[in-house]
């Protein structure tokens, strides 16, 4: 089964570190005293993690990452949509983050446009509050699923 877990800023984040680590070699730092950790766990074992702030009239996501191994099972979609919900929820004005080039395409299919003036090392990318729609049987080809009644 999978699951996903709110840690509120200034939480005990011991079980989701080692998985930012793997994926970014980081551990805590300052910024989880201001942010939302969100850890997903495929069958209890912990696998993908992000995490949202406030900073500059804008709501901020980051360290995005799924383990290598639990990868192309939309784990990372997930904590996308969760951190979405979460600025949604907060009636965000605009949301946004810094990604490498090779990823936009994962943050595009949910909304987020690249900005202007962005370098080569990270690309900034947007989406207004109100343009965060997290339906996500709207493009689905399937007629005869029960959601649809
Ligand atoms: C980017 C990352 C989070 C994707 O996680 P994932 O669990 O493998 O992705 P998902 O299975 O949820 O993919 C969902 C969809 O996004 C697409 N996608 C995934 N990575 C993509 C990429 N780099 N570019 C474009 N599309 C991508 C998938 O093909 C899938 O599409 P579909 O719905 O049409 O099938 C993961 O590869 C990762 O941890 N990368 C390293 C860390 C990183 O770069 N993080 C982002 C910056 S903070």
């Amino acid at each position: 089964m999978v699951q996903g877990k709110w840690f509120a800023p200034g939480s005990d984040l011991s079980e989701l570190i080692p998985v930012r680590s793997a994926v970014f070699g980081g551990g805590r730092d300052d910024l989880d005293t201001s942010s939302w950790n969100v850890l997903v766990y495929d069958d209890s074992i912990p696998a993908a993690t992000g995490r949202i702030w406030w900073e500059n009239g804008a709501f901020w996501l980051g360290g995005i990452g799924v383990l290598e191994t639990c990868r192309h099972r939309k784990l990372g979609d997930l904590v996308l949509r969760l951190l979405l919900f979460k600025a949604q929820s907060h009636a965000a004005r605009e949301v946004r983050l810094r990604c490498p080039a090779d990823v936009t395409g994962f943050f595009e299919r949910l909304g987020l446009k690249p900005q202007s003036g962005e370098d080569t090392e990270a690309v900034e990318m947007m989406i207004p509050g109100n343009l965060i729609d997290l339906d996500s049987c709207k493009n689905c080809p399937k007629s005869s699923c029960p959601n649809r009644k």
